[in-house]
């Protein structure tokens, strides 16, 4: 699939105007030696545009863009390079939602967060009159960063954090930062398909390897960084958006020692930390790093206010200061008012007994999505009962006709997201993701028995 992100990058080129109509494109040759490929697989890149009418040849003189091509930034098929698949499944409207990776808000500290709106105004009265700092409140990262060394008994200072406006745009700084386009990253498969959407948006070649109920497989992990060179891994090791799997305590001081080795960043996204049902998670990678190779994103947007937007993004001074300064290109800090009202709730004992509260409802409504799974004799479906997190990553048989089925179940306002999304290689075609957080618990049960019942028509 090498020669698709060739065909991308051509296409991504043209249509931005760097490359215009009727000009010379680089040789075969060239282009192979610029995006580290192989010759061939920038041939079939160009035979491919020539069929579609992209460009054209001269003999004896190379490849051209095609002289009727426009560039086209407002076409639809430009925007595809900026396109957020999931949340356009997200935004179909459906009774039973089981494609939102959101929490009932109902299980959220809403009323309790309205007081704190109170007290801040009362302790802060300039707060609407001020910036934050592009690298966040102070008061807030030397509070983060006493919890960190606290709960995961690890080194960090305020210094070392950047308060981003959720997980997501601490991936689109890291991409901003680090991605040129045609780099080599690795991710795993499947992912977060968000994340690859903003990668493929910043001209990123996947590398990928899977993740399982047992982790990665660290000979393939290793293979990829010596051999490619890729500029970070992305990776979501804890409660993994989609499949719920945790990367086991054993392989995470190995992976460090990798990324130190090949001088790869691991970008370990952990989102869902706090989400366990039984056992706490093993400490992050993060705390296993000394050399600086990781960059630890902790969103506190799922479980305490998506609507507050706060993320700390970790790391030391060398990965930390280039994405202060993309921050601060990018909206010169998260809204202090945010901030402010996130960390008087954080620090307070509502904010544990909210915890402790909410892993007990979202592990029975993880209980009551299996227990009707099972009770409606799915067929042949199968999955990993997850320990934390949001998600069933359900198996279904082979060669089961998803599109068509999400066409029908979108219908009957029932979703889901399909596995091909989260594919890096858009070729899981048998899995699908059944979110247990968002709907209430009757609705579950009635969703999730429809969902059974429309799979039986397939
Ligand atoms: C793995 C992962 N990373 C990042 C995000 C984005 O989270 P945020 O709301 O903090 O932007 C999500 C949201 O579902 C996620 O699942």
């Amino acid at each position: 699939m090498l020669y698709r992100q060739v065909y991308e990058y051509v296409v991504n080129q043209i249509e931005r105007g760097d490359w215009n109509a009727g000009e010379k494109l680089p040789s075969v040759r060239q282009l192979a030696l610029e995006l580290d490929v192989n010759r061939l697989t920038v041939f079939k890149a160009y035979q491919h545009l020539k069929q579609e009418g992209k460009v054209e040849v001269k003999e004896k003189s190379g490849y051209y863009v095609a002289s009727r091509h426009k560039p086209q930034v407002e076409s639809d098929d430009s925007e595809r390079h900026w396109k957020n698949k999931l949340s356009e499944i997200q935004r179909k409207p459906a009774i039973y939602q089981f494609s939102t990776a959101i929490i009932d808000p109902n299980l959220l500290p809403n009323l309790f967060l309205s007081d704190y709106v109170k007290q801040v105004f009362d302790i802060y009265p300039k707060l609407m009159g001020t910036y934050s700092t592009a690298q966040g409140d102070e008061e807030l990262r030397e509070h983060l960063s006493r919890y960190m060394v606290r709960k995961h008994r690890l080194q960090l200072t305020a210094s070392e954090l950047l308060i981003t406006s959720g997980a997501q745009q601490a991936i689109d700084l890291i991409a901003r930062t680090y991605i040129r386009p045609m780099d080599a990253i690795m991710v795993e498969r499947p992912t977060y398909s968000a994340a690859l959407d903003v990668f493929r948006a910043y001209g990123a070649r996947f590398f990928a390897v899977d993740i399982t109920p047992e982790g990665y497989d660290l000979e393939k992990v290793e293979q990829v960084m010596k051999q490619h060179r890729p500029r970070f891994f992305y990776m979501n090791p804890t409660f993994h958006n989609p499949t719920g799997y945790t990367v086991p305590s054993a392989q995470r001081k190995q992976l460090v020692e990798l990324a130190e080795r090949y001088r790869c960043l691991l970008i370990e996204d952990d989102a869902f930390n706090d989400m366990y049902f039984d056992q706490p998670p093993p400490p992050p990678l993060f705390s296993y790093d000394t050399e600086g190779w990781v960059v630890y994103i902790r969103s506190f947007c799922k479980y305490v206010a998506p609507g507050l937007r706060i993320c700390a993004v970790m790391g030391r001074k060398s990965v930390i200061q280039p994405l202060i300064s993309s921050k601060s290109l990018a909206d010169n800090g998260t809204p202090l008012v945010n901030q402010k009202i996130f960390l008087h709730y954080f620090e307070s004992d509502r904010m544990q007994q909210h915890l402790k509260k909410l892993r007990i409802a979202l592990q029975i409504r993880r209980d009551i999505m299996e227990e009707e799974l099972i009770q409606a004799q799915a067929p042949d479906w199968q999955w990993v009962s997850p320990k934390g997190g949001l998600y069933l990553w359900i198996k279904l048989p082979d060669g089961f006709p998803v599109t068509p089925y999400l066409d029908e179940c979108l219908r009957q306002s029932v979703s889901f997201i399909p596995g091909t999304i989260c594919d890096p290689m858009n070729a899981i075609d048998d899995r699908i993701r059944l979110c247990f957080s968002f709907v209430n618990e009757s609705q579950l049960r009635e969703g999730v028995r429809r969902l059974v019942t429309i799979a039986r028509h397939f």
